[in-house]
Parts: structure tokens; C-alpha cells; sequence
């Protein structure tokens, strides 16, 4: 069976955990293949939110195996607090939770080092959820990792108390004040370390090559977005990671070949959080507007988002690296009570009319051209059929199908379960 891929198409918190939690009833298995705990993937069902940041957001449901692939960066410390959520909801996950041997493990001076190095660099600070992803990845491409599989070595502990001593010496280098004490850390992470070895630990491509032999069905779930891909996304303000397509292949062990629908996902809007250019960010009322209705702040840090227009020339791009084949549009209901509602089409970059993503989308460098759209008064937050939306919601979907040349297939009226609209065809 081919595997299918879920992924955002802007800069994270598309509503990828909502839409993977819905799917989930259709898969036999959800993985996790790239990011780690600076994801925060919300789930809203009977009246409950939940938040998840490493462990996938099929978890809920007992049938499907959730997996933790070779690409993902854990931290035990923070993967410990996730379990005991589960555990005061009930969910049984021992036998229904794998975690890759090839999974890399973040420690506590990765997330030291996070600190320092944003610390040191000031106004140009990257905007991290300062979890020690980028140290944990640059470990990980320098060959001086430690892997799920390692601690189940006995000399594991050497390795790790190299590897922390060779942080130390680099927080020291860094020289700016980083208040810490790592015995108290270390303590917190052996300790969780204990809990993350009650889970199965698998070699994980085997066991998803052996499960596509036998039929089984496979969504792979991503975290951040495309425009936060460490290739594609506006470098330097990205994530250390392959957030597009071809992250799923290195980050589960899956061929190219194997892979089946792409359904990309991205808000009616657009948001963003951290530094970083964004060309449709919006400092009126209107992005006033966004963020108070949607709630924009952050699932993992808690910080405000960011609030702009639709860009549909980053969005398009996205598509093309990913190779979406279905659309998802999320919080279509946001955007209620906009007289009039904007979509960028193009760039003026330089003087010159563009419609593809350059190097350079800083505002000096682009300015946004935007076709301008009505917009709709209804709440659409009770709506369960396509039939029931408004003509001008359904004509701002037709112009982004159009203009995507992609069909949207499901549109999200709220951030719970239920209020999600399959179209029919
Ligand atoms: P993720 O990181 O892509 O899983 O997205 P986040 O969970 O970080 O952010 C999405 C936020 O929007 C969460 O608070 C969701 O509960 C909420 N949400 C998801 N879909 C909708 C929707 O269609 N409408 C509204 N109003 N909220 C939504
Ligand atoms: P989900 O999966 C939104 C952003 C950070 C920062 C940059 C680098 O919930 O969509 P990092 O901690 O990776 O060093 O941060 O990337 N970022 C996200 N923004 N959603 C996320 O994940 C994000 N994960 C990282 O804000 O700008
Ligand atoms: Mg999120």
C-alpha cells in the first residue's frame, strides 16, 4: 500500500492535528517523520483540547499504531509529560506507541546551547521554541548524536557525559549568561529516560516496509510547514529539519515510489510565529481581527502569531516542492465578517511583477499584490454540509482552487473534530 502524506503548506500550525486525528480512523498507522517537541499539534474533541508534541495525533484512537520515526528529535523530559497526559486520560498506549532505534535524542544541554546560541545573536535571534532542535539536529548531521537505540547500550552513559561536556564547553564559548543547573536537569532526564524504555522501540523502516507488504494503511503526519523547511523554508528563519515531502522519505525509511496522496494544509490565512519575513503580514485591524478570532497564539510557547493575508505565491510553491495532490483548508471560519477579503496573486520584487517565491522576500524586496475578494457575514461554525456555506466562502474556495490548480477536498469551520466538511467530489 502506498503511504499517504500529511503536511503544512505555510509556517506550521496549519491544523495538521486536527486533520490527522480525523483521518486516523482510515489508517492503521500514523508516524511522526521529521520535528520534534516544537511542534504543539491540537486536538479538540468532546469539549476537551489536547495538545501533542512529539507523539502523534492518532493516539486517541485505540486501534491505530502510532510511531515515532527515525527522523523525529525526542526529548525524553518533555516526551514523559505527554505520557502522563495520556495516562489521566486513559489511554493505553504501551501497545500501541513505537519509538525508531534511529530517533534522535535531544539532551539537556541541546536545549542549553538553543539559548546560548539565540542569546548570542541578538535583534537576528531565529525566534526558537528553544527545545534544542537545532543543536540536537546539528549533532545529528555532525555524526555526534545519541540515538533511542543507543541507550539501550550499556556504555551509553560515556557517550552522553562526552557529548555534555563538549555542550558545556560551548555554552562557556558562547559567552553570554545562561543561568543553569545541570545536575538538577540531569536528574529530570534519566528519570524520564527510565519511562521513554517502557515503550517498544523498534527498527522502524522494517517494521513499515513489513506493514505496506501486508496492506496496511500509512499517513505520515508532518510538523511546522514548508516555508519552515531547512532547504525550501526563508532561511535563515527555519526549523533544522525537512518539513516538506522528501522529509517523509529520510525521516520513515519510505521510497519515493511508495508515496500516495499528498494532502497539504493551510489556513484561510496566514500566520506565523518567530522572526522571519512574511510579505502579507498584516499590522492593521484586520490582522488584529485574525488573531483574536483565531485564537493565534502559540500551542507550544504560548506566543502571539503573526496575522496576514493568504499568499498564494508561497502557497503555490509549497504545493510544487511538495507535490500536494488534495487540498485542506482550515479556519475558514476566522475570516467571518470581513467585508472584503484579500489574496496575494503575485510579488512586485524589485520593480518587477513575479509569481514565483525568490531568494529575497524581505520586505525591502517584495511587495505583495493582492486581488481583492468578497467576503461572507455568516458564522459557519455550525455548519456540517457543503450545501450550507455561503456563495462567498465557496467563491474564495473555487478562486484558490483555480489559482492552485488543486482541488480543496475538506474545510474546517472550528477547531473541533466535528466541524470539519469532506466535499463530495
Ligand atoms: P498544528 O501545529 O498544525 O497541529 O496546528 P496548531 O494546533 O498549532 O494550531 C491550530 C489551532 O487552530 C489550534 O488551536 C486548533 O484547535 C485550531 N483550529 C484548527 N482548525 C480550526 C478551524 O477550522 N477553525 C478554528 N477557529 N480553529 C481551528
Ligand atoms: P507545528 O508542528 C509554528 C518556528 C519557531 C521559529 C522557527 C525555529 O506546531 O506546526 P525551532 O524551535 O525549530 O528552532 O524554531 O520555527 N516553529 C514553528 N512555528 N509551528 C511549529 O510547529 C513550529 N516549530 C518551529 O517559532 O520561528
Ligand atoms: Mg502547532
Amino acid at each position: 500500500m502506498a503511504v499517504d502524506l500529511l503536511l503544512g503548506l505555510q509556517w506550521g500550525d496549519e491544523g495538521k492535528g486536527k486533520i490527522v486525528d480525523v483521518f486516523t480512523s482510515k489508517y492503521n498507522i500514523i508516524a511522526r517523520f521529521q520535528g520534534g517537541p516544537n511542534a504543539g499539534h491540537t486536538l479538540v474533541f468532546n469539549g476537551k483540547k489536547h495538545v501533542l508534541h512529539t507523539i502523534p495525533s492518532g493516539i486517541f484512537h485505540k486501534d491505530t499504531v502510532n510511531l515515532v520515526g527515525n527522523g523525529v528529535v525526542i526529548d525524553p523530559v518533555i516526551f514523559k509529560k505527554e505520557l502522563v497526559k495520556l495516562d489521566e486520560q486513559g489511554v493505553d498506549y504501551i501497545k500501541s506507541l513505537f519509538i525508531s532505534r534511529k530517533a534522535h535524542i535531544i539532551l539537556p544541554t541541546h536545549r542549553l546551547l538553543d539559548a546560548a546560541s539565540e542569546a548570542s545573536k541578538g535583534k537576528a535571534k531565529i525566534g526558537s521554541t528553544l527545545k534544542g532542535i537545532g543543536p540536537t539536529y546539528m549533532d545529528k548531521t555532525g555524526r555526534n548524536g545519541i540515538r533511542v537505540g543507543d541507550i539501550e547500550l550499556s556504555n551509553w552513559k560515556d557517550k552522553y557525559r562526552a557529548l555534555a561536556d563538549k555542550h558545556e564547553a560551548m555554552i562557556a564559548f558562547y559567552n553570554v549568561d545562561i543561568q543553569y543547573d545541570l545536575k538538577e536537569l540531569e536528574t529530570d532526564f534519566f528519570d524520564a529516560i527510565e519511562t521513554l524504555k517502557k515503550l517498544k522501540f523498534i527498527d522502524s523502516e522494517e517494521y513499515l516496509h513489513t506493514a505496506q507488504d501486508n496492506g496496511k494503511t500509512i499517513l505520515a503526519e508532518g510538523a511546522q510547514g514548508s516555508l519552515l523547511d531547512i532547504d525550501f523554508g526563508t532561511y535563515p528563519y527555519v526549523t533544522s529539519s525537512n518539513t516538506t515531502a522528501a522529509g517523509a522519505c529520510t525521516g520513515l525509511g519510505i521510497a519515493p515510489n511508495k508515496i500516495g496522496e499528498v494532502f497539504g494544509i493551510f489556513k484561510a490565512y496566514t500566520t506565523r510565529v518567530g522572526s522571519g519575513p512574511f510579505p502579507t503580514e498584516l499590522f492593521d485591524k484586520n490582522g488584529e481581527t485574525m488573531a483574536k478570532v483565531g485564537h493565534e497564539f502559540g500551542a507550544t510557547t504560548g506566543r502571539p502569531r503573526r496575522c496576514g493575508w493568504l499568499d498564494l505565491v508561497a502557497l503555490k510553491y509549497a504545493c510544487q516542492v511538495n507535490g500536494v495532490t488534495q487540498l485542506i483548508m482550515m479556519k475558514g471560519d476566522v475570516l467571518s465578517g470581513f467585508k472584503n477579503l484579500e489574496v496575494c496573486t503575485a510579488y512586485n520584487y524589485k520593480g518587477e511583477t513575479i509569481k514565483h517565491l525568490p531568494f529575497n522576500i524581505e520586505a525591502e524586496n517584495v511587495t505583495p499584490i493582492y486581488t481583492k475578494l468578497k467576503g461572507w457575514s455568516e458564522d459557519l461554525t455550525a455548519m456540517t454540509e457543503e450545501s450550507q456555506l455561503p456563495t462567498e466562502f465557496m467563491d474564495y474556495v473555487s478562486f484558490l482552487e483555480n489559482e492552485l490548480k488543486l482541488p480543496i477536498t475538506v474545510v474546517s469551520v472550528g477547531p473541533d473534530r466535528k466541524q470539519t466538511i469532506v466535499r463530495k467530489g
